[in-house]
């Protein structure tokens, strides 16, 4: 499956096909121009994006504040899932954050999305706090994984 995959920064001309992606992924998505803040203006950001013979079908960001990698939002195309792609994106990102200075990555996942907790939880996350009713409309909780840094080896000490 690699072989045919590209996996490279975002730039502000990759918007409206990071928005598709984003709008097929989630029930609450950001706003546009949130994502064209992200993709311009926010320092802190860093987004990259998985490209099948030059459509994007997957993009994973976050915000890299000292070493601490925030990720942002990971999704990949309805008809891309299942197949490993969520996972080697993940991995691709690691290291360009890893190259970047990040030691650590956290997220938050709604309790529910038992989809990316098994990934991240493969990835090597390890949850590390709770933040109850954080979701609306469904209401759901959220996890907040960690994964490598000081939080982890605290959960695991
Ligand atoms: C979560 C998401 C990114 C996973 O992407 P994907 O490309 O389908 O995942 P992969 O095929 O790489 O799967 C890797 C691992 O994740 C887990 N996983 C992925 N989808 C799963 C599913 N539907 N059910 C159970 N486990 C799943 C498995 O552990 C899998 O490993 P395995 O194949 O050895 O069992 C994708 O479902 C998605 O975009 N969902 C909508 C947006 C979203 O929820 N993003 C996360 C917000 S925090």
């Amino acid at each position: 499956m690699t072989d045919e995959l590209r996996f490279r920064p975002l730039q502000a001309a990759d918007l409206d096909a990071l928005y598709a992606v984003e709008l097929a992924s989630f029930s609450h998505p950001w706003s546009r121009e949130a994502y064209a803040h992200e993709l311009t203006e926010n320092a802190l950001a860093r987004y990259f994006g998985c490209f099948a013979g030059g459509a994007l079908v997957a993009f994973a960001g976050c915000w890299l504040i000292v070493d601490e990698a925030h990720i942002t939002n990971v999704a990949v195309a309805p008809a891309w899932r299942r197949r490993g792609l969520g996972e080697w994106m993940l991995r691709r990102l690691f290291v360009s954050l890893q190259a970047a200075g990040a030691a650590s990555f956290t997220l938050e996942v709604r309790a529910a999305n038992q989809p990316a907790i098994r990934l991240y939880q493969k990835l090597g996350f390890r949850c590390c706090g709770r933040r109850r009713g954080y979701y609306d409309d469904p209401p759901d909780d959220a996890l907040i994984l960690w994964r490598g840094g000081t939080q982890q080896q605290q959960e695991e000490e």
